[in-house]
């Protein structure tokens, strides 16, 4: 049976089908630009001819004049006469220290892309690429792309969140974050708070050495190599928190349910997660949606598969994660829009169910 083709609709899908090529080939530019320092070198707005930009940034005119051939077509930087300039709209998402420089995500897409023939091979023998295949790479670019909304915005709009915490943590108090990465959370905290005791934990020791490392001298926080679903404590936290920690598990559940015992009676837990319905019908037309569910293929999904574990993948949305939660023993959640990641959503849930009337 032939099937008649509407060949209007062939010629747009083509032209999209391109334009994801182009757009990812970009990504690297971008990627590029970030770590060339390039952007920032432009950052003022001013026209510069090609020799001048690479000047500024100490980089070879050559490359730099190719660079901007790719930017300049694709409307980042503008031309005119032999000059480039970066508007300074454009200069506002990517360049800075803060939490809005997007160019900082353009490298988990090199990182990413970097294992796609194995995790294609995982596709046809099951299982997946463990985390220690996206290691030591993995922990640096996770730094970058949390380190600026920790400094931005933790103290300021992730602790107000919780109900009475900044002055417990003023007080003295102990809050735990659980799959820590290279710790700039806690090291952002601990400075803030110096009456207040602050732990780690992440399953690879080599993350824990990074956050170690950057928190020499700090008295009041510490860091241990730890498997969430193993968490026990001696003394009870007030507030845990994972920051896009939990759908990668290999047993998401377990850590949940460890994360609960953890906590005070009177302990809170703060979970921060990929902005996303449980439900794919509810994904279609999320902008952020098909980045999520192709992070997940390359990374958050197949270093839990690797470890026979649940799978949840990025997208694994809060209808799951409310059931989940539920699971564990906790009460009714509040959600909130993730401050400085629009890409997250932020759970606030009491481990007594009845705090919260759930
Ligand atoms: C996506 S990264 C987030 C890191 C950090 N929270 C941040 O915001 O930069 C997830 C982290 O969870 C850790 N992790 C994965 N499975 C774990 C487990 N079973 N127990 C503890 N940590 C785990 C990983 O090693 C990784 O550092």
């Amino acid at each position: 049976m032939t099937i008649a083709l509407d060949e209007q609709r062939v010629e747009e899908f083509a032209g999209r089908v391109f334009g994801l090529y182009s757009d990812g080939m970009l990504t690297f530019m971008v990627d590029i630009g970030y770590r060339t320092g390039l952007f920032e070198a432009a950052a003022d707005g001013s026209s510069l001819t090609s020799g001048e930009l690479a000047a500024r940034a100490g980089l070879s005119e050559r490359y730099v004049r190719e660079w901007l051939g790719a930017l300049t077509s694709a409307g980042i930087f503008t031309y005119s006469d032999g000059t480039y300039s970066l508007p300074a709209e454009h200069a506002a998402c990517l360049t800075g220290a803060g939490a809005e420089n997007l160019a900082v995500l353009a490298q988990l897409t090199t990182h990413l892309g970097k294992h796609v023939h194995e995790v294609a091979d995982a596709f046809r023998t099951g299982g997946g690429v463990p985390y220690s295949a996206f290691r030591p790479e993995f922990t640096g670019v996770m730094d970058s792309l949390s380190r600026g909304i920790y400094d931005q915005h933790l103290v300021s709009s992730y602790v107000p969140l919780v109900p009475g915490l900044r002055e417990r943590l003023v007080a003295g108090c102990r809050l735990a974050d659980v799959g820590c990465g290279s710790g700039h959370a806690l090291v952002v905290l601990a400075r803030e708070f110096p009456a207040s005791v602050f732990v780690g934990y992440d399953i690879s020791a080599e993350a824990i050495a990074v956050a170690r490392e950057e928190a020499l001298g700090l008295p009041n926080v510490r860091f241990e190599v730890c498997d969430a679903a193993a968490l026990a404590v001696d003394t009870p936290f007030d507030l845990i928190m994972t920051f896009d920690a939990i759908h990668d598990q290999a047993d998401p559940a377990g850590a949940l349910r460890a994360i609960h015992s953890a906590l005070a009676p009177d302990g809170t837990y703060l979970m921060a997660e990929p902005a996303a319905s449980s439900n794919l019908e509810d994904n279609i037309g999320n902008p952020m949606a098909g980045f999520l569910y192709s992070v997940s293929t390359l990374h958050c999904l197949t270093v839990s598969l690797a470890e026979g574990g649940a799978g949840l993948g990025t997208a694994w949305g809060e209808q799951l994660a409310r059931t989940m939660l539920s699971d564990a023993g906790f009460g009714q959640a509040v959600r909130h829009d993730a401050p400085g990641d629009p890409s997250n959503a932020v759970f606030v849930v009491s481990r007594e169910s009845k705090a919260n009337g759930g």
